[in-house]
């Protein structure tokens, strides 16, 4: 064998490894980067963004990180499984009233909603071997990746009917209604990502029915609540109505958009079962795979997280926030969609102000993405999905001409 060494001495041990490709989200937050023009705008990541453009930190959050300065919390390990009164915080903000028998629930804290659905997919790898995941089509991209690391077979069912740019409910109950008993199905608990079409409630009791009739397991993945409608409750409807029609059923949440602790990474997975015993084992077996692979989830988060939910006053200031961040988000779609209407554009943009939530699913095709990169320094991913949180009352004007540009030509 023949060895190469680099200019500083080491031998290539990897000389065999190809390069990966770019994450297609992250991958466009690096071309953002390294262009100059100083009015480029990233409209790729889902990060929310104040009015002028910039990061934001709840005041609820700034408040809390004072009250456990002050309470001088220590920074020992958490156990396995995370912090336990965070964990029922989280389950209540989630199920709410509909929460029931919350012993017969097993949770536990995981790394964000990405940490969450990790973990559910490596215990159904281990407990429900052979199961497919169906996941929406599309989807958030990195469902495709969880689910492929953890060794779970996937299959698409139909979601989007792009002339319409709404749900395609008939695709989606005639794929669903071809699943085995005991598949799993990935739903969006609300603000899909990318295409924000939700069901509306009546379609959201259908779908449960027939997970009723055809014995499927949902797998809910709420990484919005609060954040899509500005209301906590209703956009916990899905999740609540699941758990209310006594399905067995798996949740992932993350206060990752709706508490603005993105890198905190703080999540709960809970798996509802039969009962309290169910509950215990089905814990049990969490924590091996969480032991395995992080040992403890991080304090920080979950003690902000707990002392928000925990707290009147901080729990009543938090959901004027969040109110605030999902009707700058709501505002700032009425703005685009005005904007391109008075461009000129002959195109239909009212899906633009019908979607929920982070995204529009603009229906740019992947070349005019292209073109509003290289032409306007506009940044977003090649489906056409704009992070509407990054779009500000400064920006929106350009946003639209440069649309209205790159759809006309
Ligand atoms: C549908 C969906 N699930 C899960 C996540 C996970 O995000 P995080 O790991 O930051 O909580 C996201 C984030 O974009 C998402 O859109």
């Amino acid at each position: 064998m023949t060895t190469t060494k680099s200019d500083f001495g080491v031998v290539s041990m990897w000389s065999q490894v190809e390069a990966a490709p770019k994450d297609p989200i992250l991958g466009v937050s690096e071309l953002f980067h390294a262009d100059k023009d100083p009015s480029k705008m990233l409209l790729g990541t889902g990060a929310y963004r104040d009015d002028n453009g910039k990061p934001l930190v709840l005041e609820c959050v700034r408040k809390a990180e004072k009250k456990l300065i002050e309470d001088a919390k220590n920074m020992e390990y958490l156990p396995t499984q995370g912090d336990n009164q965070y964990i029922s915080r989280s389950l209540d903000l989630a199920y709410g009233k509909e929460i029931g028998n919350a012993e017969a629930i097993a949770g536990i804290q995981t790394l964000s909603g990405t940490g969450a659905c990790r973990l559910f997919a490596e215990f159904i790898a281990r407990f429900k071997k052979g199961a497919v995941c169906y996941v929406p089509d599309p989807t958030w991209s990195n469902h495709l990746n969880i689910f492929r690391d953890a060794g779970v077979e996937t299959k698409a069912y139909r979601y989007y009917k792009a002339d319409t740019r709404g749900l395609d409910f008939d695709g989606l109950k005639e794929d669903l209604g071809n699943a085995k008993e005991g598949d799993v199905v990935l739903l969006h608990a609300c603000a899909h990502n990318p295409t924000g079409v939700d069901p509306s409630e009546e379609q959201w009791l259908e779908i449960s029915k027939l997970f009723k009739d055809k014995n499927l397991f949902p797998f809910l993945d709420s990484a919005y609540q609060g954040f899509a409608s500005g209301d906590c409750d209703k956009d916990a409807f899905a999740l609540r109505m699941f758990k209310r029609d006594g399905h067995a059923m798996a949740l992932a949440q993350s206060f990752a958009k709706n508490m603005g602790l993105y890198g905190h990474r703080v999540g709960t997975l809970s798996i509802v079962c039969a009962s309290k015993e169910e509950a215990t084992v089905v814990e049990s077996q969490l924590k091996v795979i969480a032991r395995a692979m992080y040992s403890s989830p991080p304090l920080q988060g979950a003690n902000l997280v707990s002392t928000i939910l925990g707290d009147e006053k901080l729990n009543a200031l938090w959901l004027t926030e969040v109110k605030m961040m999902a009707d700058r988000i709501i505002d700032m779609r009425a703005k685009l969609r005005e904007a391109l209407e008075k461009s000129g554009s002959t195109m239909g943009w009212k899906h633009v102000t019908d979607q929920i939530g982070m995204f529009c699913y603009s229906g740019l095709t992947p070349e005019q993405v292209d073109r509003l990169k290289d032409e306007h320094h506009i940044y977003m991913t090649r489906n056409g999905r704009i992070s509407m949180a990054g779009v500000t009352s400064k920006t929106v004007e350009k946003l639209a001409q440069a649309m209205h540009a790159v759809t006309t030509s």
